[in-house]
């Protein structure tokens, strides 16, 4: 029997674009064929690492590599369509790092040139892959929850001026926003994937800790096509990095987590809800670390991202995250820049 073809990763962008490599090379059905950059240096650390990995500093040569199959585009975010495109048009699929772009309109690009070459795309919102996503989601979707009421979603995270000191971070051209764009999009993800479309958006912004372009603190009230509402604020001002609430209450009880970390399972359909508590928070309240260790087969971040994005060009399906779920989170985050410019409420279509 003739072995299946690992598909060859390159990676272009080596800030993030380490992990994706760590990934590839510790993958099983993937190979990390080549690295590209600007800067030598990276280049040179990457081989180091990795002896066999062929090292570009162009982009356009790195395409040119025939045993590149897949490519990873971890490039400040302002540039992920213009070079996930180029990539397309070499016949490459691509992985790209989230956002999926900075507007609604690059990211359509990204649509159709997929469309146009007939490749696959997927974009990395790893965060679904966090242990305890899939049994919420379930609860969710079973019905278990009931009827959806309210979200409170807060990611209060930190970062020190210097983080913006570095160049494209909190810039309008280049990352598309600030805590909101770079930091909070993982838990917009989160927040549409779980409580459904959004129907419109209130919100304010500001800068409050930094000397940056765009934002530090936005603070939403959402609106969902089900009903549903949900407050959704993102800040890298919260010294020294607090937590990611997700926070989600039914008709049919409460779920929380502190990102990956499981605090309160109370369904009141339960048989014996104590006892399934206490059951969830064994196997999901220690974060990914508990949960893996439980369960050594469940896959978490970047690891799964690179293993669905082999898998989906092995056996042609979609991967877990294709363009049209990213957008989403994209045109979210746009309608609520937009409305804590105008003051006024956005509707979403
Ligand atoms: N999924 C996650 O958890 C996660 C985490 C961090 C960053 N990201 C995303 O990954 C992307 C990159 O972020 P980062 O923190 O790694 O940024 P970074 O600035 O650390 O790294 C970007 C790299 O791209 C290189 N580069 C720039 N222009 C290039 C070009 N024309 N050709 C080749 N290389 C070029 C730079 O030299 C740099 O090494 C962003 O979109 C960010 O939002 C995602």
């Amino acid at each position: 029997m003739e072995a299946q073809h690992k598909p060859g990763f390159g990676i272009v962008g080596l800030g993030i674009g380490r992990a994706h490599m760590d990934a590839v090379a510790a993958s099983k059905i993937s190979t990390l064929v080549a690295v590209c950059d600007i800067i030598p240096e990276k280049l040179h650390k990457a081989k180091k690492k990795y002896p066999f990995v062929h090292t570009y500093e162009s982009f356009d040569e790195m395409l040119a590599d025939p045993g590149v199959d897949i490519v990873s585009i971890c490039l400040p975010s302002g540039m992920h369509a213009d070079f996930a495109v180029r990539a397309m048009a070499a016949g490459k699929h691509v992985l790209i790092e989230k956002p999926i772009d900075i507007t609604e309109m690059s990211a359509r690009r990204v649509i159709e040139a997929r469309d146009k070459y007939g490749v696959r795309v997927g974009v990395v919102h790893q965060n679904r892959y966090n242990a305890c996503m899939a049994p919420i989601k379930k609860a969710i979707d079973s019905g278990r929850l009931g009827r959806l009421i309210l979200g409170n979603f807060a990611v209060k995270w930190f970062r020190e001026q210097s983080y913006y000191d570095n160049g494209w971070h909190g810039t309008w051209d280049m990352d598309g926003g600030g805590s909101l764009m770079n930091q909070a999009i993982h838990t917009i993800d989160l927040m549409r994937w779980l409580m459904g479309e959004v129907a419109s958006v209130r919100s304010v912004m500001g800068i409050y800790a930094h000397d940056i372009e765009t934002e530090d603190m936005t603070a939403s009230v959402i609106t969902f096509k089900n009903g549903a509402a949900a407050t959704f604020v993102s800040t890298t001002c919260a010294y020294p990095g607090i937590s990611t609430d997700i926070q989600i209450y039914g008709t049919g009880g409460t779920i929380e987590a502190d990102a990956d970390v499981l605090r309160t399972w109370k369904l009141r359909d339960s048989a014996d809800e104590e006892a399934e508590e206490e059951e969830m928070l064994r196997l999901y309240g220690a974060g990914n670390g508990g949960a893996c260790s439980a369960d050594p087969t469940l896959l978490v971040g970047h690891q799964a991202v690179i293993e669905d994005m082999a898998d989906a060009v092995i056996n042609g399906r979609e991967p877990q995250v294709p363009p049209e779920e990213a957008i989403k989170s994209v045109r979210i985050i746009e309608a609520i820049y937009k409305s804590a410019r105008t003051g006024e409420v956005v509707f979403l279509d």
